[in-house]
């Protein structure tokens, strides 16, 4: 007889199913002039299809929904058609909006009904190794209601009174270093509480910038996991050379494709 897989689960038990939705509408100003950020090439290859890629390695997820451009979706879906994920991985796109924590919230709104963890990642983080998305997972199937990866800091930082008419900014703080961390992603959720924050919580100005915090205004905890500095986001000109070099690296010496 066959042995049972650890796949396998008891009878009467649902599995529980994990989605990953990719907000990937943002159009990259700060990369200099081009197509949005996640259609550009890395190595040859769209970022967007890299962070899928990413998310897909997890035998955990099921699910990916990206969020494409608003008038981008037909484009995005026909671009990821030519680059096919392993069978067990369903891949969705809807149009986006204005801001990130719209664009997230229209792919909370694509998710089916029985998917019951759900991952944000940013298209931006083409790079981020399976071992941080599966300890996101992990951690949140463990009970925990929000789950961030998250690094220490290198640089000091110091809190300052914005200065519109560009003199320079007083500085009104430095924050101990050892208790910041840099927050990355996936971030992780119990689907219900993600929706919940999505649904109560109002961000003014550029909205959230990061799902967690909404969580935490809702006074639901967050817990911190290990990071990795390879899930660094591509942001910055500079930003595009590193992530260069890492997947060349990656292709050299791991098989990466
Ligand atoms: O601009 P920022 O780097 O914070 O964007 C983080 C992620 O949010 C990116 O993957 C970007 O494509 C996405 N985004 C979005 N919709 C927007 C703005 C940003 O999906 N309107």
């Amino acid at each position: 007889m066959q042995a049972p897989t650890p796949d396998l689960v008891p009878e009467g038990a649902r599995q529980i199913r994990t989605a990953v939705v990719i907000p990937a509408a943002g159009r990259g100003v700060r990369l200099g002039p081009g197509a949005p950020k996640a259609l550009r090439a890395l190595g040859g290859t769209p970022m967007l299809v890299h962070a899928v890629r990413a998310m897909a390695a997890s035998r955990a997820v099921s699910l990916v929904v990206v969020v494409a451009p608003p008038d981008g979706a037909p484009e995005v879906r026909h671009l990821l058609d030519e680059y096919p994920l392993p069978g067990r991985t369903d891949i969705r796109v809807v149009p986006g909006g204005a801001t990130r924590q719209e664009s997230v919230g229209l792919g909370i709104a694509a998710l089916p009904e029985d998917v019951d963890v759900v991952l944000v990642h940013d298209a931006a983080r083409p790079l981020v190794p399976v071992d941080t998305v599966d300890s996101v997972i992990a951690a949140v199937r463990d009970g925990a209601p929000a789950v961030v990866p998250a690094l220490p800091l290198a640089d000091t930082v110091k809190q300052v009174q914005p200065r519109p008419d560009g003199a320079a900014e007083p500085v009104v703080g430095t924050p101990e270093r050892a208790l910041l961390r840099a927050v990355q992603t996936p971030q992780g959720f119990d689907r219900n509480t993600l929706a919940e924050a999505h649904r109560s919580v109002a961000v003014d100005g550029e909205g959230a910038t990061d799902d967690a915090g909404m969580v935490e205004r809702l006074g639901i905890p967050v817990v911190v996991v290990p990071g990795h500095e390879e899930a660094f986001k591509v942001t910055r000109p500079l930003d595009l050379v590193l992530a260069e070099a890492v997947l060349a690296r990656r292709r050299a010496t791991d098989g990466y494709v």
